[in-house]
């Protein structure tokens, strides 16, 4: 097997953020606000996008209380704004309607440009109204909209906005994976799972190259205990992304699944590869591929140095496991 690259400041700078991960994941604490939102705000009709406000608009007061809306996005363009159920002034909130139409017809980006003004007399209505379309489009202007409203958010990532790579390039992949050597302010998930379900952790061992022929290979180290490691041993298909945001990275290492939908706590959104395997749409690469050989722990007896013996001796989440993936796609944003 040929391997491109993990060199040996990978490792050591990967163990050490590992064995930190580890403690922290066992206290479950995390010093950093999450933007948690307990319910997708993001649901499909068939072709159609629609964007709930109920969560995201919780604070934006009308005349008496929220008035959350949906926003409906269809081809990449807002096809209609309805209210929901709300406390306002019957009457007041009627002329204050006249505004859902504002945005019909416009991109997330160009409705987030447009500028409305408030219906005279209807003040307060009007302005939670203009401030429930601006949160719904903010949560989703990262979505390339011309790729949604297709055939909802599964197929080709080409559709979402990511541009296809080949990872034997070292144009498209420079140094093959350098980005795994990253500072603190980027690196890896490993991604598994379904339509229904699925599990994301932070990764930082591995290596990418080829075997059994000139196949590009992707092998990652998957510790015993982690939930993703249930993942990887029941699906064909996995994930690699890289994240440039610290906040997903260090989410993602210091909180398993077990406790609940990581992604969900991150607000990230959720997509499908056409094998209907898992990445997220914020993710700046995005590598999938299909299991070749997996599910196998290092077994004690071949430890050929004190490396792999010390480093188990007190690590709570088990002995590793390996998992080689070919690549079978690759994109970038
Ligand atoms: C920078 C960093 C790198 C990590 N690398 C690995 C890794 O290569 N293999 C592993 O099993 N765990 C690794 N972890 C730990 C898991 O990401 C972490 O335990 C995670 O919470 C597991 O989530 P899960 O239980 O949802 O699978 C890493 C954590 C961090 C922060």
């Amino acid at each position: 097997m040929k391997v491109v690259c993990l060199g040996l400041f990978f490792s050591a700078f990967v163990v050490l953020l590992a064995v930190q991960a580890d403690a922290v994941n066992f206290s479950q604490s995390s010093s950093r606000a999450l933007a948690y939102t307990p319910v997708d705000p993001v649901r499909f009709s068939g072709d159609t996008m629609i964007v709930n406000t109920k969560e995201l608009g919780k604070n934006i007061q009308g005349y008496a209380g929220a008035v959350p809306l949906d926003v409906y996005i269809l081809n990449g363009k807002v096809a209609k704004v309805v209210a929901l159920p709300n406390s306002e002034t019957p009457g007041f909130f009627a002329n204050a309607a006249a505004l859902l139409g504002s945005w019909v017809g416009l991109t997330p980006k160009q409705a987030l440009d447009k500028k409305v003004d408030a219906i005279s007399g209807a003040t307060y209505s009007s302005e939670a109204i203009i401030e429930n379309v601006r949160v719904a489009l903010e949560y989703v202007k990262n979505v390339d909209m011309n790729a949604v409203g297709a055939t909802s958010m599964t197929g080709d990532p080409v559709r979402n906005g990511f541009k296809k790579i080949n990872v034997m390039s070292t144009e498209d992949l420079p140094a093959g994976f350098s980005f795994y050597t990253g500072d603190n302010g980027h690196g890896l998930l490993l991604c598994s799972g379904d339509k229904q379900n699925s599990n994301a952790m932070t990764i930082g061992w591995g290596s990418l190259g080829t075997l059994w022929g000139r196949r590009p290979t992707v092998t990652v180290y998957v510790a015993e205990k982690r939930y993703t490691r249930e993942y990887m041993d029941k699906y064909e298909y996995f994930t690699i992304m890289h994240f440039p945001d610290n906040r997903v990275v260090d989410y993602m290492g210091t909180h398993s699944g077990r406790d609940g939908d990581k992604a969900q706590a991150l607000g990230l959104h959720t997509l499908y590869t056409e094998n209907g395997t898992p990445y997220y749409a914020e993710a700046d690469l995005v590598i999938e591929c299909r299991m070749m050989y997996g599910g196998e722990q290092f077994d004690p007896k071949y430890y050929r140095s004190d490396v792999p013996r010390k480093r188990y001796e007190n690590f709570p989440a088990g002995i590793h496991f390996q998992y080689i993936g070919e690549v079978v796609g690759a994109w970038k944003r």
